[in-house]
C-alpha cells in the first residue's frame, strides 16, 4: 500500500474496519484507475468540509447510485476573493471523517493540500460561462466562479466521474458547473439535488456552523421571507416583490440584506417583466453577524 495513503482504522462496537482517505491526487489515481478501467462507476461529491445534513444526503445519492463514491473536502483559496472569509471557513476534518463513515466505510476521501492541487501556484483558470458567471454571486465575488471553475475541472479530471453531485442551495454554482460541463465536452453527468432545510426552514450550510444559537434562529427568517415572496409572486410583479423582500429585511438592523434578485433560472437574467413558459427563482443573500448566507427558491 503507498505509503501517502493514510489508512485509519478504527473500532465501531467491536469491528474493526478501514478507510482510505487519500492526501494526494498520486494515490487517488493510482487507487481509482485500475477500478475506471474495469468500467465501474463512480459518483463524486465535491465539498469544503463542514459537512452536514445536506452534504450527507448527496454522499447517499451518491452511494446509491453508483459502485464507488469519492468526496473530496478541500477549502479552495481560489474561490475565496475575501482572505478573511478564507481564514475563518470551519476545517473539521476528524468529525468531517466520522460522518462520511457513519453513511459507509466503503467511501473514498481526497483531502488534498493546496500544493497537491496547485503546485506552488495557486490560481485560477478565466471562464467563460457565457454570462452566467456576470450576475449575483459573480457581481458580489469577483472572480469565484473561475475559483470553483477551475477545481471542478481540476478534480473531474483526477477523479474521472461518472456523475458529480451538487446542492440546489448554490444553484448558481450548479447552473455554470454544468455550462463548464457542456462547453469544455467532460464525460461527467451533472446532478443537482434539492436544498436540505433544517425543521426551522434554514438552509444547511457549513457557515450555519459560525453562528451562534441566537443567530441561527433568526435566521429563520431568510426561508420565511422566501416563502411569502413565492406567495406574493403569484400575483404580484417581480418589482412589486423584490421590493417587499428589501422592506422586509431594511426593518431590522442585525441583518444586512446583500441582494435578492429573481433571475431566470436557466440564464440566470433578472426578470424584468414575467414571460410565460420560464421558470423563475428568488435568489437572496444575507449578512447576520457578519456571516453570509445565501438561499433561493423556486418561484413556480
Ligand atoms: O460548494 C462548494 O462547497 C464548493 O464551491 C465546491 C463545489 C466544493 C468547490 O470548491
Amino acid at each position: 500500500m503507498d505509503l501517502s495513503i493514510k489508512i485509519v482504522s478504527l473500532h465501531r462496537k467491536h469491528n474493526i474496519y478501514t478507510m482510505f482517505i487519500f492526501n494526494d491526487k498520486d494515490s487517488l489515481e493510482a487507487f481509482l484507475n485500475p477500478l475506471i478501467n474495469q468500467k465501474k462507476t463512480i459518483g463524486f461529491v465535491p465539498t469544503m468540509g463542514a459537512l452536514h445534513e445536506g452534504h450527507q444526503s448527496l454522499i447517499k445519492k451518491s452511494v446509491a447510485e453508483n459502485e464507488i463514491t469519492v468526496i473530496s473536502i478541500f477549502v479552495n483559496p481560489t474561490q475565496f476573493n475575501n482572505p478573511e472569509d478564507l481564514e475563518k471557513y470551519p476545517r473539521t476534518l476528524d468529525r468531517d471523517v466520522t460522518k462520511v463513515k457513519e453513511i459507509s466505510d466503503l467511501i473514498l476521501i481526497y483531502t488534498p493540500t493546496v500544493e497537491d492541487i496547485y503546485g506552488n501556484n495557486p490560481a485560477a483558470e478565466q471562464f467563460d460561462f457565457d454570462g452566467l458567471e456576470l450576475q449575483m454571486e459573480g457581481k458580489h465575488r469577483p472572480g469565484h466562479f473561475d475559483g470553483v471553475g477551475t477545481i471542478i475541472k481540476k478534480f473531474f479530471s483526477i477523479i474521472k466521474p461518472t456523475r458529480a453531485y451538487f446542492g440546489e442551495k448554490d444553484f448558481q454554482q450548479l447552473q455554470i458547473i454544468k455550462k463548464l460541463v457542456a462547453k469544455e465536452n467532460l464525460p461527467v453527468e451533472i446532478i443537482g439535488c434539492p436544498i436540505h432545510r433544517a425543521n426551522s426552514g434554514l438552509a444547511m450550510s457549513s457557515r450555519n456552523e459560525r453562528l451562534s444559537a441566537e443567530a441561527k434562529a433568526k435566521a429563520t427568517y431568510i426561508f420565511k421571507t422566501l416563502q411569502e415572496a413565492k406567495e406574493k409572486f403569484q400575483q404580484q410583479s417581480a418589482k412589486d416583490v423584490t421590493q417587499y423582500v428589501y422592506d422586509a429585511f431594511e426593518k431590522d438592523p442585525e441583518f444586512e440584506l446583500e441582494y435578492f434578485e429573481i433571475a431566470d433560472e436557466e440564464t440566470l437574467l433578472p426578470c424584468i417583466e414575467k414571460e410565460p413558459n420560464k421558470k423563475y427563482r428568488g435568489f437572496i443573500t444575507v449578512f447576520i453577524n457578519g456571516i453570509r448566507l445565501i438561499d433561493n427558491i423556486a418561484l413556480y
